[in-house]
């Protein structure tokens, strides 16, 4: 069975997306896959011991783990779809997952949670759509508050 990951951040917009791609997937016959990827907060250079990196690594992909589930409680989507929790940069990391065998398409907000509204799209949005290996879809904010509402 292939699968369709999708995308989300700590933002309505891509809670939104996650709907949109549950549904897709359901009508594609594609296995659903949510992920979100924590940014680290351990700045390169900055030496911490290594048992204090691995708690806050730990806590980082608890958050990311939460968030995921959260996102899954909200919309009641179907609690057998595959939860992903990474650690990294997120367009690297999600261009990582799209190149997992099965991945058929990866579906995104256009923008998320971040401040620089004046372009189309954000950071992860433009990298993943512009070297996806797979195809991208990508969810406007204008169709995402349309299918926040229907
Ligand atoms: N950390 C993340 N983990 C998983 N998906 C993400 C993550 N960040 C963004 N996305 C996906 O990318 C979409 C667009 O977000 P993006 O980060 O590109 O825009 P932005 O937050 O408005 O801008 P920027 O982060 O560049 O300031 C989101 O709707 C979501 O689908
Ligand atoms: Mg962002």
């Amino acid at each position: 069975m292939g699968r369709v990951l999708c995308c989300v951040d700590d933002s309505d917009h891509a809670r939104a997306v996650a709907r949109y791609a549950a549904e897709l997937a359901g009508a594609l016959g594609h296995q659903l896959v949510l992920v979100h990827v924590a940014v680290s907060t351990h700045a390169p250079g900055v030496s911490a011991a290594p048992a204090g990196r691995r708690r806050l690594h730990e806590a980082e992909l608890r958050d990311a783990t939460e968030l995921v589930d959260r996102v899954v409680a909200e919309l009641e989507l179907p609690s057998d779809l595959e939860r992903r929790a990474e650690i990294g940069d997120p367009a690297d990391r999600i261009l990582a997952l799209c190149e997992e065998a099965d991945v058929e398409l990866v579906v995104l907000g256009s923008r998320g949670r971040g401040s620089v509204k004046s372009a189309l799209l954000g950071s992860v949005s433009t990298k993943v759509a512009a070297r996806a290996p797979c195809p991208c879809v990508i969810v406007s904010g204008h169709a995402a508050e349309r299918l926040a509402t229907t």
